[in-house]
């Protein structure tokens, strides 16, 4: 190939990976664990507490129960984004906050408004961290 041709072709192969950019599913989450650590960081100040208080009896990998309450805020985070168990578009429909909201192990309904409002101010930290 000549140098010009390799150049072309350079130029286009990194605007077509600069183009594609993270992978967002249906639910506004993002499905290549790329919120990292800066959110995961705010995920632990904000959502991790609520889910370690109320959902590690079952949901810490000790149960079939998928186990999104373990202690690395960083795999806590990316599970509950992978099983899409948080809608982070819109906090009052995540699936973590539903299932509670319709009675799940006698867990009260508070519970599932705490974590609404956790998810929604983990957003809100996260795009004043940008
Ligand atoms: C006593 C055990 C127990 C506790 C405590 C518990 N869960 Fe669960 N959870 C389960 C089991 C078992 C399942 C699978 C069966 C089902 O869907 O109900 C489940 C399923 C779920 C699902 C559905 C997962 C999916 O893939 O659709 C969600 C969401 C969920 N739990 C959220 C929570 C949250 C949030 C808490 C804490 C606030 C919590 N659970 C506490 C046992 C528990």
């Amino acid at each position: 190939m000549g140098l010009v041709v390799k150049l072309v072709f350079v130029v286009f192969a990194v605007n077509f990976i600069l183009a594609c950019g993270p992978i967002h599913n249906s639910n506004g989450a993002i499905n290549n664990d790329s919120l990292g650590t800066v959110s995961s960081d705010i995920f632990s100040k904000t959502v991790q507490p609520i889910i370690e208080n109320n959902c590690a009896l079952c949901h810490d990998g000790s149960t079939s129960a998928v186990a999104f309450a373990v202690s690395d805020s960083n795999i806590s985070q990316n599970t509950l984004l992978n099983f899409d168990l948080v809608n982070l578009a819109n906090p009052t429909a995540s699936k973590i906050v539903t299932k509670i909201a319709a009675g799940h192990n006698g867990i009260t309904t508070d519970v599932s408004t705490d974590l609404s409002l956790a998810i929604e101010d983990w957003m809100l930290q996260l795009s004043e961290s940008e």
